[in-house]
């Protein structure tokens, strides 16, 4: 079986993965919202952002003291993300699986829209040439939260890409957040080992399969993995870049804004503090700082724009950890049939798995594969096993799972003293409890938990379907509820 469950990765070909393409299929599907009036970068964005995250895209077209227009929400749910890569669940399963085993080489590109305007060093003014947003009241200043950034480690030549916020400190000048264990931190610890300053381009806007093989961690896209080569095994071909103006790092030919820079050996500012993706304040610290050495965009850019504490931030992980956790059970047991990373586990730290028991000789290997999940994934800390009559993405089902068919004292495993997210607070620095909440059913006792099933309405597409809207229910009602 495929990463994607067995379908879907013979039928994706090659995928155009565009930022642009990206919002006009998210525009088509009626997933991008438009706000007209004037909003205000300084708050009001990311506020309008968090409160609608649950929703459609939203394009700010007027912002305050910008030309440029904001674009957030773009991969808040997993039906935009879908909806925007022109695949559905399987199909974008298997596109990630692709990139995280294909390698592409990335190819010239004839032209560069992302170089169609440029500043160099003497005309930057970050904050006054893009709405940088201020993002939460408790935020240290405003962030650039959504550029990918590519570099290339001066020891081994690998290119690297992945997300790290920017505080704005002076007009060409920003702090960058790094935390422990990055690749990017790697390559500048090697950097400074020559005496050098690390050259990058932070990319605003890019190639959709880049952004993904930025959010791809851990053992899923290791140090020695080209991601500029894993974002082309993801489409399926090479992906167009340019050289920096500036610097010699190649950026996708068809970014929105590209920041370029070096991070400065041994130079530190004070950055934070900053909303993060647990939904609390990441403290404010020593960090590294980049010196702007050209900006470089298309004419009429959209500046995108990602809350670290919404739903995006964690939204881009869930399908790849889906594939992880797939990839790592599926050679324990084949009677795992799905699995999913559920949005009010941030989509990160829990998994439901969906089991397929065909004999009593399948009893316990729904546990097993709880662990090689563990093993993988570190950051989980809980795993419901259900069996597969029960819609594990839907959270109400899962919870009817709990409600019927588990027994804690029989059906909970609790694993202290294990390794897990710095970020969880009720950690020792990382180190807590992980659980199994077993919910699949004893084989032997299957036929006690048979769901109620109801007669199919006769005739598909009755007059009943049709008038089943709010308004004809009232209307049946009396309308005393109207
Ligand atoms: C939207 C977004 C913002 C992120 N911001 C940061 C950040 O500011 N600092 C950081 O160290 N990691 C951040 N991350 C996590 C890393 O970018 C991510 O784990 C990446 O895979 C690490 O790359 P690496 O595997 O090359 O080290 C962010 C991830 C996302 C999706």
């Amino acid at each position: 079986m495929t990463p994607d469950g067995g379908r879907g990765a013979d039928r994706i070909g090659i995928l155009d993965t565009g930022f642009r393409t990206a919002l006009a299929r998210l525009d088509r599907a009626g997933l991008l919202a438009r706000v007209s009036r004037t909003v205000d970068p300084d708050l009001e964005v990311a506020g309008l952002m968090k409160r609608h995250d649950a929703g459609a895209a939203l394009l700010f077209e007027s912002v305050k003291d910008h030309e440029i227009p904001v674009v957030g929400n773009v991969f808040a749910t997993p039906e935009s993300s879908e909806a925007a890569m022109g695949l559905d669940r399987a199909q974008l399963r298997a596109a990630l699986a692709r990139g995280i085993h294909t390698d592409v080489e990335p190819v010239g590109a004839a032209a560069a829209p992302a170089q169609e305007q440029v500043w160099q060093k003497g005309s930057i003014n970050l904050g006054e040439q893009f709405p940088v947003l201020k993002h939460a009241p408790g935020d240290g200043g405003r962030f650039v939260t959504a550029g990918v950034l590519i570099v290339r480690d001066p020891l081994t030549g690998v290119r690297n890409a992945s997300f790290h916020r920017l505080q704005l400190l002076e007009p060409d000048r920003v702090a960058i957040k790094i935390d422990h264990g990055r690749h990017l931190g790697r390559a500048l610890d090697h950097a400074q080992e020559l005496g050098q300053d690390l050259p990058v381009a932070v990319c605003v806007g890019t190639d959709v399969a880049l952004i993904y093989a930025a959010s791809t961690m851990g053992a899923l896209m290791p140090e020695s993995r080209d991601e500029l080569c894993a974002a082309g095994g993801c489409r399926g071909q090479g992906l167009p870049v340019v050289p920096g103006v500036s610097v010699d790092v190649d950026v996708p030919a068809e970014t929105e804004i590209v920041i370029e820079g070096v991070i400065k050996a041994g130079e530190q500012a004070h950055e934070g503090p900053f909303g993060e993706f647990v939904g609390y304040a990441s403290p404010a610290g020593p960090a590294p700082t980049v010196d702007v050495t050209a900006v470089t965009a298309r004419h009429e850019p959209v500046y995108h724009a990602i809350n670290g504490a919404g739903r995006e931030t964690i939204v881009l992980r869930k399908h790849v950890l889906e594939v992880a956790a797939l990839e790592a059970v599926r050679p324990v047991t084949p009677i795992v049939t799905d699995v999913c990373m559920p949005s009010g586990g941030l989509h990160r730290f829990h998994l439901v798995m969906a089991l397929s028991k065909r004999s009593e000789r399948d009893e316990g290997w729904g546990r097993n594969a709880a662990m090689a999940a563990f093993g993988a994934l570190k950051d989980l800390n809980m795993i419901i096993l259900t069996d597969d009559d029960i819609d594990i993405h839907d959270p109400v089902d899962v919870e009817y799972a709990l409600a019927t068919r588990f027994d804690a004292a029989s059906d909970l495993l609790v694993m202290p003293g294990m390794r897990g997210h710095e970020y969880v607070r009720t950690s020792q620095a990382g180190v807590g409890t992980k659980a199994v909440l077993d919910a699949s059913v004893p084989y032997a006792q299957r036929a006690d938990f048979e769901r109620i099933s109801f007669e199919a309405p006769s005739e598909e597409g009755s007059e009943l379907d049709a008038a089943y809207s709010g308004a004809t229910v009232l209307s049946w009602l009396g309308g005393q509820h109207a």
